[in-house]
C-alpha cells in the first residue's frame, strides 16, 4: 500500500503554492523529488506530514488507503509516516536519549510513562542507531541538537529515524549542509532503509547524492505542480544542463510571479 497526495493545493503565509500535486509513494521504494529553489518542496513534504504551517486547501493524504486528512501529525506518524526536517530544530532541555526513549515507545502503542524503559534493548537499540550514522554515545547524553554542526543534526535525525522505524520516510534535502563523508553516510542509511523496506521520499536541490542511492523513479516540482516525471534520465539533464533548461523544454515558466 503506499502513501498518497493527491490533487493538493496548498497555502503558506496566504500565498498559494502547491496548485495540485498528485504523488505516490510505493512500498520499498525511493522517489526523489527535485526541483529549483522556491518550488514548493519543503511545503509539500509539510502538508503530507501535516504541519500546521500549510494550509490544505484541496486533494487528500492517503497512508495505506487510510484518509490521514484530518489528522494532526503525530496520527500520521504512529500510521509510519516520518519527516526529516531540512533544518532540524533543536530542543533545549530534553537529552537525545530522552527523545529516542519516547519515540520508540510511543512507536509501540505506549501511551502513558513514555520514559519507561520498555525493553531493556532499546539502549543497546540506541547505541546501534547512532553508530550507524557515525555519532558516538556521548550524542544520547546532549540535548537533541544544541550545538550540533548541520551534519550533526542531518546525522541525529536519521538515528533517530531509526528508532521510530518509519515506513514511509520523507527527507527535506538531507543533502543540505553536509560534507562529502555526509553525503556518504546519508546515502548509505537511504539504501539500508529501501533494503529493509521502507519508502523514502527523497527531496533534494542537486543529484549528488544519486551516486550512493539510485531513485526508482523522479518527479520533478516547478512553481507548485509536477512538470516531469521519470527515471535517472531527469537527474541527468537537470545535471547537464539545469532547471531553468529543463523548464524551457517542457515549456513551462520557472520563474515566480
Ligand atoms: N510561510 C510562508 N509564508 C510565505 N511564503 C512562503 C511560506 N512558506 C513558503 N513560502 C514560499 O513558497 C514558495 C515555496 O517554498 P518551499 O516549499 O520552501 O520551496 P522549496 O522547498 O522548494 O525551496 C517560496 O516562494 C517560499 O518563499
Ligand atoms: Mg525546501
Amino acid at each position: 500500500m503506499p502513501l498518497v497526495a493527491e490533487g493538493v493545493e496548498a497555502e503558506a503565509g496566504g500565498k498559494v503554492i502547491l496548485k495540485g500535486v498528485t504523488l505516490e509513494l510505493r512500498e520499498g521504494e525511493v522517489l526523489a523529488v527535485m526541483g529549483p529553489n522556491g518550488s514548493g518542496k519543503t511545503t509539500l513534504a509539510n502538508v503530507i506530514a501535516g504541519s500546521p504551517s500549510v494550509s490544505l486547501k484541496k486533494g487528500r493524504i492517503l497512508i495505506d488507503g487510510e484518509d490521514v486528512t484530518e489528522l494532526p501529525p503525530e496520527e500520521r506518524v504512529l500510521r509510519g509516516l516520518m519527516l526529516l526536517f531540512q533544518s532540524p530544530p533543536e530542543i533545549k532541555g530534553v537529552k537525545l536519549s530522552t527523545l529516542m526513549i519516547a519515540s520508540f515507545n510511543k512507536r509501540r502503542g505506549l501511551s502513558s510513562d513514555l520514559l519507561k524503559v520498555t525493553d531493556p534493548s532499546i539502549f543497546s537499540k540506541m547505541r546501534s542507531s547512532l553508530s550507524v550514522v557515525g555519532l558516538s554515545d556521548e550524542y544520547l547524553y546532549r540535548e537533541v541538537n544544541v550545538g550540533f554542526s548541520g551534519g550533526e543534526k542531518k546525522r541525529s535525525e536519521l538515528a533517530q529515524a531509526m528508532m521510530l522505524d518509519p515506513k514511509y520516510v520523507i527527507m527535506d534535502e538531507p543533502d543540505s549542509g553536509l560534507d562529502i563523508d555526509g553525503l556518504r553516510v546519508v546515502g548509505e542509511i537511504i539504501s539500508r532503509m529501501k533494503r529493509e523496506g521502507k519508502s523514502v521520499l527523497l527531496i533534494t536541490h542537486y543529484t549528488r547524492l544519486f551516486s550512493t542511492v539510485k531513485p526508482d523513479r523522479i518527479s520533478v516540482l516547478m512553481r507548485g505542480r509536477i512538470v516531469a516525471q521519470g527515471g535517472m534520465e531527469i537527474a541527468e539533464e537537470i545535471d547537464r544542463s539545469g532547471y531553468s533548461k529543463l523548464a524551457e523544454r517542457l515549456g513551462v515558466e520557472l520563474n515566480n510571479d
